[in-house]
């Protein structure tokens, strides 16, 4: 599957954050996480202007593109998506999700990643109110709720953040659209029930995947543990 129309809906779909993996044997973590039944890869791209961290660029993302067959989420955590939107699609993107508080013409980067054939999604950081992106909902694939500051891996969820994702939810509802809703940041066996129920359906992972102590089966299954809070229908 390379859109997200492919996906099912109202169903927890999982999608590893690869920041978190062993980048000394990527290869084998996302054949492992696959097989843990994970039906995405979430790829943190960092340029260290929008977010005060570096990760990896398209080079990469190429790299791993021969290697799976995964759904690849590509989060670009840049200034400028829109001078980088045909790099990160020809090195393999299927999602590209660019901030709200980018420097780039909101309407010009959708248009750019549709053109190419991609699905676009927006993201947007803590301090964001969800209204910034409500006059794009109709144009857009995915919304991602940022539950920490992004930058890194391993912080604490935010769960104040949730009542964005509700409010995402009605939106989405009341206009009757087809957006899906991501949150990303200290998501794991504890903090996704919460996700689902606000309305969150992609669980983007890092830690709780890569690092769980039971190993990336449980790890995945955990977070689909959720979906009976889904499937009671709350949307
Ligand atoms: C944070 C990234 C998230 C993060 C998730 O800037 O966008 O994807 O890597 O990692 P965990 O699940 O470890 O918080």
């Amino acid at each position: 599957m390379n859109r997200l129309a492919d996906f099912p809906r109202k169903k927890i779909l999982v999608s590893p954050s690869l920041l978190a993996a062993d980048f000394g044997c990527l290869e084998s973590q996302i054949t492992q996480v696959a097989a843990a039944g994970a039906e995405m890869l979430h790829l943190d791209v960092m340029d260290g202007a929008l977010v005060p961290n570096i990760s990896f660029g398209a080079p990469v993302i190429k790299a791993l593109r021969k290697k799976s067959s995964l759904y690849f989420d590509v989060h670009l955590m840049i200034e400028h998506p829109l001078r980088y939107a045909r790099m990160f699609r020809e090195a393999g993107a299927d999602l590209e999700t660019f901030h709200i508080e980018c420097a780039d013409d909101i309407d010009a980067v959708i248009a750019a990643v549709h053109a190419l054939g991609a699905d676009v999604g927006i993201s947007l950081k803590p301090a964001t109110p969800a209204e910034a992106i409500f006059p794009y909902l109709d144009k857009i694939d995915l919304v991602l709720v940022m539950t920490v500051e992004p930058g890194f891996g391993g912080q604490s969820f935010m769960a104040d953040q949730l009542p964005k994702v509700t409010a995402f939810r009605r939106e989405i509802a009341r206009r009757k659209l087809d957006v899906r809703i991501q949150v990303a940041g200290g998501v794991d066996g504890k903090t996704v029930g919460a996700c689902a129920a606000a309305g969150a359906e992609i669980m983007v992972a890092g830690t709780a995947v890569f690092r769980h102590p039971q190993g990336m089966v449980a790890a995945v299954s955990s977070l689909k543990a959720a979906r009976s809070a889904l499937d009671a229908d709350l949307h």
